[in-house]
């Protein structure tokens, strides 16, 4: 009888993708990661050098170059290639189609291998991507993710977690919707240490100092662009966002991340992809949980589901 390895294939190895392939090469997550790029010798001298490092780590895994053939038994297949981001951008969404065909063309490819895993999307702008590949795919909606707003909340938790000298993970507060300007905090269900983050932030003012939840939003948007005008992209933070994904996924850990889904009927929103708080495991996006938002929390999240539907009647599917 065959045995299957567990099998991440990632396309696009520019430094997102480089990145998250040695952040899962790092947690020893599978058995085996896959570099596909268009561009060979990028891939093969990738997979070279972090070949040469398996040697220090927890976990033998193979690491090759390879190509679309080699999705058809992969469990994951991370996307992140997109054509290049203009260096004086602060929009994500100006990245939509110069990036269509390159993904069309990718989930074509991906799709011909027979490949029936779970897709991550990172590349830009990501909750239209994910709808993208979701209706070129034709994969059920639970195997179509995008790493959506577990960046964001990173984020948020980070600063949060700064301003009252804590571990990020003892902060609790999502950041949902569009990965992106419309993007909103669901405040009224976020707490640190059980406690909600408005009672911290009153309670604790000497540490709140001039800060407010519209400053802290303002700032978690920012942080992106604070990245990308000073180095040229992202890369740590996006990685271990979608490592964190990968690892609910081959681990089977039912992790609740706030990633980009296919809405249901949830919050009033139906067949379109928005960040919100969703149970991950191997089956991919197992279930959505609905919070209950205030009426501007739902107000907002209403208006970033209508800021990228916009976008949908321009992809050619
Ligand atoms: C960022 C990119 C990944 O926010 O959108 O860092």
């Amino acid at each position: 009888m065959g045995f299957k390895n567990s099998k991440v294939a990632i396309v696009g190895i520019g430094n997102v993708g480089a990145t998250t392939a040695y952040s899962i090469i790092n947690q020893g997550l599978c058995e085996e990661v896959v570099l596909i790029d268009i561009n060979k010798d990028k891939a093969y001298a990738e997979a070279l050098d972090m070949q040469h490092s398996i040697y220090f780590m927890n976990r033998n895994i193979t690491v090759k170059a390879g190509d679309y053939s080699d999705c058809a038994d992969a469990d994951v297949v991370v996307i992140t290639a997109s054509a290049p981001m203009p260096k004086d951008s602060h929009n994500r969404l100006e990245m939509l189609t110069p990036s269509m065909n390159i993904m069309k063309s990718i989930v074509d490819s991906v799709m011909d291998s027979g490949f029936n895993g779970i897709f991550l999307i990172v590349s830009n702008p990501v909750d239209i991507m994910t709808y993208y590949v979701w209706r070129l795919s034709g994969l059920p909606k639970n195997q179509v993710i995008g790493s959506g707003t577990t960046l964001d909340t990173a984020r948020l938790c980070c600063e949060l977690s700064q301003l009252y000298e804590l571990d990020s993970k003892s902060v609790e507060a999502f950041v949902i919707g569009e990965h992106g300007d419309s993007e909103l905090v669901s405040w009224s269900s976020a707490t640190i240490g059980g406690k909600s983050v408005s009672d911290v932030m009153e309670d604790n003012m000497s540490r709140t100092g001039d800060n407010t939840k519209d400053k802290l939003l303002q700032q978690t948007k920012e942080a992106g662009w604070d990245i990308f005008n000073r180095k040229g992209n992202t890369s740590y933070g996006i990685a271990a966002s979608a490592t964190a994904i990968i690892k609910s996924i081959l681990f089977n850990e039912n992790r609740i991340l706030p990633v980009s889904v296919c809405l249901s009927g949830q919050y009033n929103l139906k067949n379109l992809f928005l960040s919100v708080p969703t149970i991950i495991n191997k089956r991919g996006a197992k279930e959505i949980v609905e919070i209950k938002l205030t009426k501007d929390e739902m107000d907002a999240l209403q208006h970033s589901a209508s800021v990228v539907q916009d976008f949908y009647k321009d992809l050619q599917i």
